[in-house]
């Protein structure tokens, strides 16, 4: 877990302008893909090797879950878990069950939970707290689970008495991977289909890894209009599926390759390529994004055991507002704070909407993101379900804060590479939850530095004439 700093010792990011990025780079693990790599390995029949596991609080959090359900797991390297599934059979745990700050191990662990013969109680941090539980809850008790939220209006801690489930057809309100994750999780447990129809597409890490396991899915997806939306999707499983043990590699993040992706793309004359990047186009929104903005981006899968892994190439240029709205949401969750990081250094304005779910994020990102851009002298007008920014080239720095949400402290730490003077990110332990080694690879890209680290493994520096070569490839 975070370790509590002294008062006088709050962990901070300084940053100052950075020179031109040209450089190669490697992202930590995917978040998401490493919570699932060990629910599901437990879930199966026998051992698993997991490499590239994100070693990130956030994901630490799901491991001493299933330790604490009697899994074992060990890891004999950084990087790699060896996961002893145990047929979906757990032990009812001794202690409550931690979640720290992951959303994601709380929600899917309900799904888990609800479909075992004992009690588990699950509590958080103050901001896992505070996050809105009832959408995991409701469909869970009409598959038969009893879960009680002991914190107001649907808050944890969550009590959690499971038993035998029933199959249930559910449509959820918003896209949500996690909720989706928990019914199909619970699924497993329950006799008959169990199917969840979302309003459009949230990402899909737990149905590729469920294949990639040689659990039998359907699923079904519309595009609407002549723009070919994508529109309901729909997925169906049958309960009492064994899942056969695999061995899987965890492609790298694209959600902390983002912070990346916008300092190169804003930035005229850098280049920057990531490799071995999770390419899941549930996930690269980001791409589009940039693309509208005026980024030049290819991508290419060189490889796809489960999920697409591969190439990012961007050369960054002058960037233009744009608006994100609809189902790109949904595919952009998680880059909204850099993304509105990148409509602050774009040309005209830039429009956020249909994102209300950001409120209730690790903080209210839009109040974060809002209150944070103003203080570097930016145009925000807040709304409901998003935000209208003013782009503008003069950034200057400031003092912020990360309001202690990961995503906010490095999307800020992008900004201040930009602004005029200096910029501090107060309150940046948070950065533990998904990117450990960020602020390393900040401080090497800020010296315009290429040193090999651990987590974000810069490979090299792209001289004019590589550069040309691998543009090429
Ligand atoms: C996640 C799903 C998203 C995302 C979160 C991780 C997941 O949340 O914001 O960071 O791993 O399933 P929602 O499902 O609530 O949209």
């Amino acid at each position: 877990m975070r370790k509590k700093a002294a008062a006088s010792s709050i962990p901070t990011f300084r940053v100052k302008r950075a020179p031109v990025m040209e450089t190669e780079l490697t992202v930590p693990g995917d978040k998401s893909i490493s919570h699932r790599s060990i629910m599901l390995a437990a879930l199966s029949n026998g051992v698993c090797k997991i490499t590239n596991f994100l070693e990130g609080e956030d994901c630490l959090s799901t491991a001493k879950a299933f330790r604490q359900l009697g899994v074992t797991i060990e890891q004999p390297e950084p990087g790699t878990m060896i996961v002893h599934g145990s047929k979906g059979i757990f032990t009812a745990p001794e202690e409550p069950i931690d979640c720290g700050n992951s959303g994601t191990t709380m929600r899917l662990m309900c799904g888990v939970l609800a479909g075992q013969p004992f009690t588990s109680r699950l509590f958080g941090d103050p901001s896992l707290s505070k996050r809105p539980m009832r959408r995991v809850m409701e469909p869970l008790a009409e598959m038969g689970a009893k879960i009680t939220a002991e914190g107001e209006g649907g808050t944890p801690p969550l009590v959690i008495e499971g038993g035998p489930l029933k199959a249930i057809t559910y449509k959820t309100p918003v896209a949500s991977a996690q909720v989706k994750s928990a019914i199909l999780l619970a699924g497993l447990y329950a006799q008959g289909v169990t199917t969840v129809i979302e309003p459009s597409p949230s990402r899909d890490h737990t149905e590729r890894m469920l294949e990639f396991f040689l659990v039998n899915l359907r699923r079904e997806e519309t595009r609407t209009g002549v723009t070919r939306k994508p529109g309901p999707c729909k997925v169906s499983l049958l309960g009492q599926q064994p899942l056969e043990s695999r061995d899987f590699a965890v492609p790298g993040d694209i959600s902390s390759a983002a912070f990346w992706l916008v300092a190169a793309a804003a930035q005229p004359g850098s280049r920057l390529l990531i490799k071995n990047v999770g390419l899941n186009p549930t996930r690269t929104g980001i791409l589009d994004v940039l693309i509208r903005m005026g980024a030049r981006v290819r991508e290419v899968i060189d490889v796809d055991r489960g999920e697409p892994t591969g190439v990012i190439d961007i050369k960054g240029s002058t960037l233009h507002g744009t608006i994100i709205e609809g189902a790109e949401i949904p595919n952009v969750i998680d880059e909204i704070p850099i993304l509105a990081v990148a409509a602050a250094l774009a040309e005209g304005e830039t429009i956020i909407r249909d994102a209300k779910e950001l409120r209730v994020k690790e903080t209210d990102r839009i109040a974060a993101i809002a209150t944070n851009l103003r203080a570097m002298g930016v145009e925000v007008i807040e709304q409901d379900d998003g935000m209208r920014i003013m782009g503008t080239k003069k950034l200057k720095g400031a003092k912020v804060t990360s309001f202690g949400d990961h995503r906010i402290a490095m999307a800020f730490a992008i900004a201040g590479l930009f602004a005029s003077g200096e910029t501090i990110i107060e309150d940046t332990a948070c950065v533990q939850t998904s990117y450990p080694g960020f602020e390393a690879a900040l401080k090497h890209i800020q010296k315009g530095n290429s040193i090999l680290q651990r987590h974000t493994h810069v490979i090299s520096s792209l001289g004019p004439r590589r550069g040309r070569k691998a543009a090429k490839k």
